[in-house]
């Protein structure tokens, strides 16, 4: 049985492509409805409620496009909405939290988990990961600066490496693990690895595309055949947006419709 029905792919921004990038490297045939909250952006300076409510209006948007599954690609809607989007949403919910915490959990040594201020405030990667493995060693670092520079496009370069340096130096040195809890780090792999050679990254995006496909084949919901299409649908239409959007997404953004939340 196959099931052609979209997943819906929810984001603040454009930074949820890296996602989608990850959905479509993993499950080519999948279409996939992407809503970026380009509008409201950043939620990740936000609060709890703030951010909770977004989460369930983008919900019900994609919900027009009866989803098979939805996917929170933020960090920061995942760690403050998904709970209140799941008791809501008649199709199951994936965030990127879970994912990349299960993950996170089988390490054996200290992991630092680096995300926006809102995530870290939930404390939302420690309790997934501590669920786990109750004694894991969790160090959490909010790194602000490293969303403007990867819409800036400074994937790979030396203000990037710095940056990267001057913060990961405020963890204890025995963390020998990252998870890259948001949207936007994956882009700046090249300076992440420089910043720090022989570093273990978990991509919580990648984690999460695992994680959809083990959910699909359960359900026996993949969709077979060519390629899945893609629709692009944005709160706010800049268009930078679909110059740093097709950076993210490693192909070409297309047409974006314009919608309201
Ligand atoms: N998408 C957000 C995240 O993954 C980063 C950008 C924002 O703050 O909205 O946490």
């Amino acid at each position: 049985m196959t099931d052609s029905r979209p997943i819906g792919v929810f984001d603040s921004g454009v930074g949820g492509l890296t996602v989608v990038h990850a959905l479509r490297k993993r499950l080519p045939s999948e279409s996939i409805v992407y809503l970026g909250d380009t509008a409201r952006l950043p939620y990740g300076t936000k609060s709890h409620g703030t951010i909770e409510r977004y989460t369930l209006q983008a919900g019900a948007l994609l919900q027009r496009f009866d989803p098979k599954l939805l996917v929170i690609a933020c960090n920061t809607a995942s760690a403050h909405g998904l709970e209140a989007l799941k008791r809501e949403s008649p199709a199951p919910v994936i965030g990127v939290i879970e994912p990349g915490a299960a993950l996170a959990a089988l390490v054996p040594g200290p992991v630092g988990v680096l995300c926006t201020n809102a995530t870290l405030q939930s404390g939302a990667y420690e309790k997934a990961i501590r669920q786990r493995n109750p004694g894991a060693e969790v160090h959490t670092l909010a790194c602000p600066l490293l969303v403007p520079l990867a819409e800036e496009g400074w994937f790979d370069d030396p203000i990037t490496v710095e940056t990267i340096r001057r913060y990961v130096a405020d963890l204890p040195p025995a963390v020998k693990t990252l998870v890259l809890g948001c949207t936007h780090y994956p882009v700046l792999k090249a300076s992440l690895e420089k910043a720090h050679p022989g570093m273990a990254w978990i991509d919580s995006g990648e984690a999460a595309a695992l994680a959809v496909e083990k959910l699909l084949t359960e359900r026996n919901a993949k969709r077979e055949g060519s390629r899945g299409e893609m629709k692009v649908l944005l709160t706010d239409p800049s268009s930078r947006l679909q110059e740093v959007g097709s950076r993210f997404l490693g192909e070409e953004l297309g047409v974006v419709e314009v919608v309201d939340i």
